[in-house]
């Protein structure tokens, strides 16, 4: 069954149970993402898709909510941007702002959606970092947690697709990390170094290990 909605005024048609981000995507709207990934299954947890459906006080994931009949969504309304810069100012707020020298600089998903949502550097939060260290074990991969923004991308394609099973949700609130259990080194795990983890992580936490 087709489902008949109004994204940003643009009328658009898409078949029952597209998300807000697909039905988007076919009218040529953009909404940032960081957690999303075509490949794998929807989390949710960045937040940074955020959109505004009439009628709704609270303001929907564009990713994870499915559209219905007369659906009308603002994707940059003042509303979604405020929020949207607000998501950004917490990231940054754990994020070390050393883009110029980060392997990852101008690849980088989080660096690409600050530029989106006009971000500059005047974050209203404490800078709090993760003081955990670089990890140069593996002879092909370097994991910055530092850098990671637990979108949980890199844990899904290392386990449910790569079936290998290094990565894992470390503690919980402020001190949660995506880790190799136990405080292990990748290079004591069981990676075999495929790279699908560089691959889809957002940001600069886990990148090809590089000799210069
Ligand atoms: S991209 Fe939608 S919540 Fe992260």
């Amino acid at each position: 069954m087709m489902v008949h909605l109004t994204i940003d005024g643009q009328p658009v048609e898409v078949e029952e149970g597209t998300t807000i981000l697909q039905a988007a995507k076919k009218a040529c709207i953009h909404i940032p993402t960081l957690c999303y990934h075509e490949d794998l299954s929807i989390k949710a947890v960045c937040r940074i898709c955020v959109v505004e459906v009439e009628g709704q006080r609270l303001l929907p994931t564009a990713c994870s909510t499915p559209v219905s009949e007369g659906m009308v969504v603002q994707t940059a309304s003042p509303k979604v941007l405020k929020a949207r810069r607000n998501i950004l100012e917490l990231i940054f707020a754990r994020h070390p702002q050393e883009c110029l020298v980060c392997p990852k600089d101008g690849k980088c998903d989080l660096q690409k959606v600050a530029q989106d949502v006009g971000m500059h550097l005047d974050i209203r939060y404490d800078k709090q970092l993760r003081h955990q260290k670089e990890d140069w074990s593996s002879p092909a991969i370097m994991r910055n947690p530092q850098k990671c923004i637990l979108c949980g991308r890199c844990m899904e394609v290392c386990n449910e697709i790569q079936g290998i099973n290094v990565l894992s949700k470390e503690n919980r609130g402020f001190h949660t990390l995506i880790a190799p259990a136990y405080g292990e080194k990748l290079a004591d795990t069981n990676c075999i170094n495929c790279g699908q983890c560089v691959q889809v992580c957002p940001t600069g936490a886990l990148t090809v290990h590089y000799h210069t």
